[in-house]
């Protein structure tokens, strides 16, 4: 039966429908309000027929009463901008049906029927790239969170289990090759049609479909599992694109052992398939069977890829591969609970990378990342428990909070249970619910059971938003310390009061003598405060807290920069030396900043840092990967954290007058570690790393004191590099200065990388991120260059976060970065909702900028919501923003 695109509303009544269907203030979802879906749907079979321009569907839904919901007359299948072609019921007319905004709603008497469904696609007019989309030739799809209902009319929530049988048919030349979840049953073609048919034997919730047909080649491989499990593995990528996938497929394997090993989950089908796509919203999407990629985290070689690159697919395909367990095995009940697989699989992907790198410098990363971009989120307008509470729009809260704090929670119960006993606890957890759609607090249980840990008071971390404030004092009397340590856990939007938490701090206090400490101990702070007291110190001992990053807080504490200077120099928790130099360099530059240090104050501090640096720099038993890191200077971002109201500008200036500072005194210490590191032949070891991320940390330094030595001497590196680090870092370095080298080597990486979409992406982004003081100019030039679209996502993310993350050329004193950014919110979000609402919390911080900006941020943010039509993923932002 046909039905006409236009939805009726339940009345009827097409008027009241247009509103519910563009509705201003989109409903908010309610975590309370979970109950399961009246209906089961245990078998669904699909058949597509595939073209760019129009996509038949055709899905056949068994359907029955689950006996475990109240029963309902009705079955509401989701629809999102969807047209009915037809629908039968028991291969019938279907008469109780109507459609209730986007929704499909059908009335159904007695026990169980089957559905048949037709809908009808343009792939090619889907620039949201959500559900079924084009690119570059090739069919797509993503699914996650609620991209199912853009493809069919389909009960769209991760509690609803089928098991899925596909037929997929199309012309052969334009899609060669055909994918979809499980394995390959059987194929055939006529004439120039082919088709192939998929089953995959695990029951999954419709955010795991996917599909893929395209003109695609694989690098392919295998690999056996520990139960002898022959498995297939396939990358594909289009042609020309091979000779970049060997580190990906390389990843891919090295993940399937980890998991073995280290959490006993073996993989359970006899094919793995990953395909790289250009247009993607996010990563990577974890789709049973059949992985799909940004090709940002699948292909590389030295020439096109940075070291982080190669980091950056590594821990991507971990990720995506671990997911298999922690996601699609047990799923999420719903989205409330998306941190029971993000925050795990995060978790789980960080430990991986660390196994197989350098632990403490992964651990530095993470923390790097988790304060960057969650402590901030935890702080403003947007912050949100890692188990919100309710939603407008699902896809915003694919949050630094729900994964990179996700992951926190769980490693704090890691750390508290330790290695083994923590084992235990995941083995409980994926043994007792394997096959469910499961809650957080499911997982919390198992671990509570597993550990025989007691966490009752431990899952407030799951409700409770804000960054803990710890407060650190250590006191001497007699032959012992004591410390005293006391918590605050700050107001965040609805959450106004909140009840302490346990927070595991691992402590070492070392003599000053000897520089030796008398091991490292776990205090566990679980009341508003608390007093820990060690012996056998006759002298007042030097405190390294929160070793390793064992609690997700902030640390508040009176420390000498004597002892900062003890420990950056020689706390054998590397993660410890590297807290101690960040904490020695903030400090000052806080107290330059706010004026709380004078002109003496300031220059004894620099002096400080600069001797702090120059043991750095000197040390040879430290690796370069691990100096690099205590080389660097703590970001704008996370400087400006530290501070209650901010002035972008200055802290700026004074970070870029430390940096002269110190390329100024250390010019020879610099000069030399960089003569003795270059020339290290290529390779992805860590020690060539390692001289690869000092060398251009050493030009940072120099761009800073000696602007015209840095321009030639990074045209020289850029120049003679062989390797896409030197390369670039360089370019880096030269995008921030006023030279004829900036303009030339700018020049030539774009003309030699022409056409190499990922390598071009960075070229914006270099010009976006630089600290030029025109950097504003470029930007807005670079918007009308022709290899400039807002059609693909790398693009827009590498010219405009590039640009919202750069705070000295987003936060010009008038405005002029904020209006860009509104403008583009604006451009964008019609065409793709997802990645325009990303670009909103840049201008949420206004509440915490200086009030001159702060009006100017509002003003933008306000202009956004006064559009008269915005999606609802921007409404949601911005309300919230504003609010
Ligand atoms: N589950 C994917 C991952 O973390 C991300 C999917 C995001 N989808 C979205 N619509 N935001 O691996
Ligand atoms: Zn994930």
């Amino acid at each position: 039966m046909d039905i006409a695109r236009t939805p009726a509303s339940p009345d009827g009544n097409p008027e009241m429908a247009d509103a519910a269907f563009e509705p201003k203030a989109p409903p908010e979802i309610q975590r309370s309000d979970y109950t399961p879906f009246a209906w089961l749907i245990p078998t669904i079979r699909m058949e597509f027929d595939l073209g760019l321009d129009k996509t038949r569907v055709v899905t056949r839904l068994d359907v029955e009463r689950n006996p475990d919901a109240d029963a309902s007359p009705t079955i509401r299948l989701n629809g999102d901008s969807l047209e009915l072609v037809s629908i039968t019921c028991d291969g019938g007319d279907c008469a109780g049906h109507m459609m209730d905004g986007d929704d499909l709603v059908v009335t159904l008497e007695g026990e169980r029927h089957t559905l048949e469904i037709v809908t009808e696609l343009d792939p090619s007019d889907n620039s949201q790239l959500m559900g079924l989309y084009a690119s570059n030739g090739m069919l797509c799809t993503q699914c996650e969170a609620e991209g199912f209902r853009r493809i069919t009319f389909f009960p769209d929530r991760p509690d609803v289990l089928s098991t899925y049988t596909v037929r997929m048919s199309g012309p052969k030349a334009q899609f060669p090759v055909l994918l979809c979840n499980g394995n390959r049953t059987d194929a055939g073609e006529e004439g120039g049609t082919h088709w192939a048919e998929w089953q995959d034997p695990w029951p999954k919730p419709s955010y795991l479909f996917a599909l893929v047909a395209g003109d695609l080649v694989a690098r392919t491989d295998s690999f056996t599992t520990a139960s002898g499990r022959k498995v297939e593995l396939n990358v594909w990528v289009r042609d020309g694109d091979l000779d970049r996938t060997e580190h990906a497929m390389e990843s891919l394997k090295r993940s399937m052992k980890w998991d073995e090993e280290t959490f006993g989950r073996e993989y359970d089908l006899d094919l793995f398939n990953i395909v790289a796509v250009s247009d993607f919203n996010m990563g990577a999407m974890e789709n049973k069977g059949l992985n799909i990629f940004n090709t940002k985290y699948v292909l590389a070689d030295p020439d096109t890829a940075t070291d982080g690159d190669y980091d950056g697919i590594e821990g991507v395909i971990g990720h995506e591969y671990f997911h298999n367990w922690s996601g699609n095995r047990i799923t999420c009940r719903d989205w409330f609970q998306l941190s029971l697989k993000e925050g795990f699989t995060v978790l789980r992907d960080q430990l991986f990378s660390q196994d197989m790198g350098s632990a403490p410098v992964k651990r530095i990363e993470d923390v790097r990342v988790l304060r960057g971009v969650q402590f901030p989120e935890d702080s403003g307008p947007l912050a949100h428990p890692i188990r919100p509470d309710s939603y407008r729009e699902i896809s915003n809260f694919y949050t630094a909070t729900i994964y990179n704090k996700g992951a926190e929670v769980i490693r704090m119960m890691r750390t508290m249970a330790g290695e083994e006993r923590f084992r235990r606890g995941t083995d409980l957890y994926f043994d007792r619910h394997d096959g469910e759609a499961a809650t957080c607090e499911d997982f919390v249980k198992s671990i509570e059971d597993g550990t025989g840990m007691d966490l009752t008071q431990f899952r407030r971390w799951y409700s409770q938003a804000g960054t803990p404030k710890v407060r650190v004092d250590l006191e001497h009397t007699g032959n012992s310390a004591t410390l005293k340590l006391s918590q605050t856990i700050p107001a965040t939007p609805g959450q106004p009061n909140k009840k302490p938490m346990p927070i595991p701090l691992k402590v070492a206090l070392f003599d000053r003598q000897s520089g030796e400490n008398t091991g490292e101990e776990l205090v566990v702070l679980d009341q508003d405060s608390a007093i820990f007291t060690f012996d056998g110190f006759l002298q007042k001992p030097v405190l390294s807290i929160n070793r390793t990053f064992s609690a997700p807080v902030s640390i508040e504490r009176d420390v000498s920069r004597d002892d900062l200077v003890f420990l950056a120099a020689q706390d054998d928790d590397p993660f410890a030396r590297y807290e101690a130099m960040q904490e020695l360099m903030t400090g000052y530059l806080v107290g330059a900043v706010t004026g709380d240090l004078d002109d003496a104050g300031c220059k004894t501090a620099r002096g400080d840092i600069a001797q702090a640096m120059k043991s750095v720099i000197e040390d040879d038993r430290l690796e370069d990967l691990m100096r690099g890191e205590l080389m660097s200077m703590p970001s704008q971002a996370y400087i400006a954290e530290q501070m209650l109201v901010v002035d972008p500008g200055r802290i700026h200036a004074e970070r870029e007058a430390l940096k002269a500072d110190l390329g100024d005194r250390l010019a020879s210490q610099f000069h030399a570690l960089y003569d003795r590191v270059e020339g290290l032949p290529f390779s992805l070891d860590a020690h060539a790393k390692g001289a690869r991320k000092v060398k251009t940390l050493v030009l940072s330094y120099a761009a800073a004191s000696d602007p015209a030595k840095a321009a030639e001497l990074a045209a020289y590196q850029y120049d003679h590099s062989d390797n896409m680090t030197d390369r670039q870092g360089a370019l880096m370095v030269l995008a921030g200065l006023d030279s004829p080298e900036r303009t030339d080597k700018l020049q030539d990486f774009y003309n030699r990388y022409a056409g190499n979409a990922l390598v071009i992406d960075k070229w914006f982004a270099l010009q976006a991120s630089s600290l030029h003081p025109d950097a504003i100019d470029h930007v807005k030039a670079l918007r009308g260059h022709p290899d400039f679209t807002l059609k693909n996502p790398n693009r827009v993310r590498s010219l405009y976060m590039a640009f919202a993350a750069n705070p000295s050329a987003f936060h010009a004193a008038d405005g002029e970065g904020y209006d860009m950014i509104a403008d583009l919110v604006l451009e964008l979000d019609p065409i793709n909702a997802q990645t325009a609402a990303r670009f909103i919390p840049s201008l949420g911080r206004w509440r915490r900028i200086e009030e001159g900006r702060a009006k100017l941020m509002r003003d933008a943010l306000e202009r956004v919501a006064a559009a008269p039509k915005l999606s609802r993923d921007t409404f949601e932002q911005v309300t919230r923003s504003l609010g």
